[in-house]
């Protein structure tokens, strides 16, 4: 990497030919990638892709076998406290579960930061008012991870990680985390997610990136990755000689022909658009990664 990238005002974080080697174990293999200052980047992958170890490399949590990283200007094995106070994190498996109550978790957090932001107002962003003098021990699943997320968010990050944040959310509660990101978005914050829910990286992120095998196989805008062959919209519809399909850039002209050539309504029409999940599924799918392992690192490990 050069100095001039790494130090690039306009660049929170720079991966440069990562990798992370367990013994013989690869878990992420050579990966690079930009996130731009005010950018959300989704990182998505099936489990045990190595979105976890980037993040954790990032967050200064884990040491890289090589390669190299920058985040926010530096490098995240050397980086003391200041820098640590200016990131926020939602680790994928954190799950606070104290004995004290919400308020006074926040509260005290909010007194390691320079800029915090206000604790009742934070309280409100993920739900949990009627819940603030409740002790986080006696929350329900989901109400503890929106914890979490209040958590990451009360520094007042310039760069925020979310490692599945909204795992556990009903989906009531997720739509409201959309608005909090939006809203941390419009302010200016850098964010850095992965989620397995890909409506939500779709809602939210500005740019992805999907690895399997702790290799990237795609990167782009999320409204571009996976090329546009697998965007190309889908015409089903049915007639006496069975169910058809087929894929066209231009899907009213096909059933106006079809419309013409059958005179009346056709059945079982449908025009479909891929999803981002759709294309996803195609990406990972392609890359042959399906048998990627099921796992992810106890606590003790993510130590190590
Ligand atoms: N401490 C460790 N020791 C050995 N192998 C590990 C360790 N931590 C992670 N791994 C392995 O590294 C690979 C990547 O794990 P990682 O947690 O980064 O995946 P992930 O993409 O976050 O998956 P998930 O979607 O399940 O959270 C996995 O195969 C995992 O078993
Ligand atoms: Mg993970």
């Amino acid at each position: 990497m050069t100095e001039s990238s790494a130090s690039n005002r306009d660049t929170a974080v720079v991966v440069r030919d990562l990798v992370k080697s367990y013994g013989h174990a690869t878990a992420v293999d050579g990966i690079s990638f930009e996130i731009r200052r005010g950018e959300t980047f989704a990182l998505l992958g099936p489990n045990g892709a190595g979105k976890s170890t980037t993040i954790e490399i990032l967050e200064g949590y884990r040491d890289r076998t090589s390669g190299e990283a920058s985040v926010l200007g530096q490098d995240p094995r050397a980086a003391g406290r200041d820098w640590r106070a200016r990131l926020g994190m939602v680790l994928q498996s954190s799950g606070e579960s104290g004995n004290v109550t919400v308020r006074e978790q926040l509260s005290h957090f909010a007194r390691m930061y320079p800029h915090p932001r206000d604790v009742e107002e934070t309280i409100a962003a993920v739900g949990l008012t009627e819940k603030a003098s409740t002790r986080i021990k006696a929350l329900s699943g989901g109400q503890r991870r929106r914890v979490d997320v209040a958590l990451g968010v009360i520094g007042r990050p310039e760069l925020l990680f979310l490692d599945e944040p909204t795992t556990g959310f009903d989906p009531e509660a997720r739509r409201e985390f959309w608005e909090l990101i939006r809203s941390l978005k419009r302010e200016g914050t850098t964010i850095l997610l992965t989620t397995h829910y890909l409506d939500e990286a779709a809602q939210l992120g500005d740019r992805a990136g999907v690895i399997a095998g702790g290799r990237l196989i795609d990167i782009g805008a999320v409204d571009e990755i996976g090329g546009a062959a697998a965007r190309t919209p889908l015409v089903r519809w049915s007639d006496a000689s069975g169910r058809h399909e087929q894929r066209t850039e231009t899907p009213t002209e096909l059933v106006a022909r079809l419309h013409a050539e059958t005179g009346g309504e056709l059945h079982g029409l449908e025009v479909v658009r891929p999803s981002l999940e759709d294309i996803y599924l195609g990406l990972v799918a392609s890359a042959g990664s399906s048998d990627a392992v099921r796992t992810s690192a106890s606590p003790e490990e993510v130590a190590a």
